[in-house]
């Protein structure tokens, strides 16, 4: 939700101590973390610790569905026990042929991640410089603290009829009082696209009283 990393090495020595496995839900990390993009694993040099990995092909794959890596007896369980893989169909061919070339994409466009990662940098850096307080957040999902709902609520609507689409994120999903505006960002914004942004949030900041 806050666009920060996990602590892993951390969490792989404490499931160590105790015998327990490790799951991680990469979601929003594959495409994004690691120098080849593999996820969180990759990104903490800890790929071969970690249990079970899953993540979505509705994010960096822009398609649907999703997968798990782990061993066989562990996904030969699941096979044996998801309720989606006995009673649902199976992805569309379609849609499976999306995801493969996403992978490729993901694979052999490394520059694509590097861009992701310099327009991240970039509006990690002007939030701040511009006095957004945007929490702890390392990646390319920036949120913008709020606070209060209703806040929360126009400072979106007033996003919206200016063009920019973000997610308005309330309680219980944060703790109440704790609302957000979470914003992300993609390989392919433009500079141009980033200071618009930027410039509407400075705006509507200072009219909601968010920025001084
Ligand atoms: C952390 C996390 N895990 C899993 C999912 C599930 O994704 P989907 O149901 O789109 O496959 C999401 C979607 O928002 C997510 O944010």
């Amino acid at each position: 939700m806050e666009g920060d990393i996990i602590r892993l090495p951390e969490m792989l020595e404490i499931a160590g101590r105790f015998g327990a496995r490790v799951m991680i839900d990469d979601a929003h990390s594959v495409g994004v973390l690691g120098e080849g993009g593999r996820g969180t694993g990759e990104h903490f040099g800890t790929i071969d610790d970690i249990d079970i990995t899953m993540g979505t092909f509705s994010k960096s794959f822009a398609s649907l569905g999703g997968f798990i890596v782990a061993d066989e007896s562990v996904i030969n369980y699941v096979k044996h026990f998801a309720r989606e893989l006995i009673f649902s169909a199976s992805m569309p061919p379609s849609n499976v042929a999306s995801v493969l070339k996403a992978l490729e994409i993901i694979e052999s466009e490394p520059e694509r991640r590097d861009n992701l990662w310099k327009n991240a940098r970039k509006m990690h850096r002007e939030f701040r410089r511009l006095g957004f307080d945007i929490g702890t957040t390392e990646t390319p999902i920036v949120p913008i603290m709020i606070g209060e709902d209703m806040d929360c609520f126009a400072f979106w609507k007033e996003l919206h009829e200016n063009g920019v689409f973000c997610n308005a994120i309330i309680s219980p999903a944060v703790p109440p009082g704790s609302a957000l505006l979470r914003t992300s960002y993609t390989a392919t914004h433009t500079d141009r696209q980033l200071d618009r942004v930027l410039e509407i949030f400075e705006r509507i900041g200072k009219k909601i009283g968010i920025i001084s």
